[in-house]
């Protein structure tokens, strides 16, 4: 939490309300859980993996068997940050004992230490189902990707006075059931404020300013992999271009017979075969 590597994974107790912002960051396989794991405090095994990796429009058709394979290889490749796996779509909802008996398989199928759902007032039942349980539950709060088909896209929330009191009671309600943190995504900054001002653990914004405990970003957008990101997303790399260049060179290279040379060879002859 302060920057240097510690030795021991971090766990729930460590993060709490006027304690240093929270670094949190997306993280779906085992290179980007290695270089990430020792500067953020969270990697979140997001369902965003679904639009990121493999391409879908929304995060609806996120498998289970996706969050768990994904889940674990971070895991194998991290020693440092909590590690929190995202409950996908339509393995949650349905009641409190359908949430913990897919918790189960994915807390021990990855061995992460926490899981995050989605949703407000609705969810409360199945969050405090699942902490009775010995479950750690992020909750997710403010705009629910999830249920852009039911909203009607991917829209601001918390505007006007019942938007705004709607997302706060959404965020009491997600405390009170005894998540440990809750993500705030897609809301003005002063609902945001209000929201975190009303709950008694740390919230981590996407997209909600910096009155948040904390922050997440995609690691795709800050590493400026994606065509139109929203205004909240930093790019603070472009790695495309790094990326093609070096692909260009490789198959300047193959194409005129210079790759691979003697270094890259077994067993090389001095001389060319004729
Ligand atoms: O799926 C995800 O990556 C998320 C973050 C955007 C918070 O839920």
């Amino acid at each position: 939490m302060d920057g240097q590597t510690p030795h021991k994974r971090l766990s729930i107790g460590d993060f709490g309300k006027g304690k240093a912002p929270i670094v949190c960051l997306t993280a779906y396989t085992a290179p980007i859980a290695r270089i990430l794991d020792p500067i953020a405090d969270i990697l979140l095994v997001g369902d965003s993996l679904g639009m990121v990796l493999y391409g879908f429009d929304t995060t609806l058709h996120v498998t289970l068997d996706m969050m768990i394979n994904h889940g674990a290889a971070v895991m194998r490749h991290s020693k440092h940050a909590l590690v929190v796996v995202d409950m996908p779509y339509g393995t949650y909802e349905e009641s409190p004992e359908q949430a913990l008996r897919n918790v189960r398989r994915v807390m021990s199928e990855t061995g992460c230490a926490a899981i995050k759902l989605e949703g407000g007032a609705e969810m409360a039942a199945t969050v405090k189902h699942l902490v009775q349980n010995g479950v750690p539950v992020m909750g997710h709060v403010g705009l629910l990707p999830q249920s852009v088909e039911k909203t009607g896209g991917y829209k601001i929330q918390g505007r006007g006075d019942d938007g705004a009191q709607k997302v706060i009671a959404d965020a009491k309600a997600i405390a009170a059931a005894g998540a440990f943190s809750m993500v705030i995504e897609g809301t003005i900054e002063p609902v945001a404020r209000m929201m975190t001002e009303s709950v008694p653990i740390p919230t981590i914004g996407i997209g909600a300013s910096s009155a948040c405990d904390g922050q997440v970003l995609v690691i795709d957008d800050l590493l400026g992999f994606t065509e139109r990101p929203a205004k909240f997303v930093k790019r603070y790399a472009e790695l495309a271009p790094i990326i093609s260049e070096a692909a260009r060179t490789y198959a300047a290279e193959v194409r005129a017979r210079q790759f691979p040379d003697a270094d890259y060879t077994y067993g090389a002859a001095k001389e060319p075969p004729k």
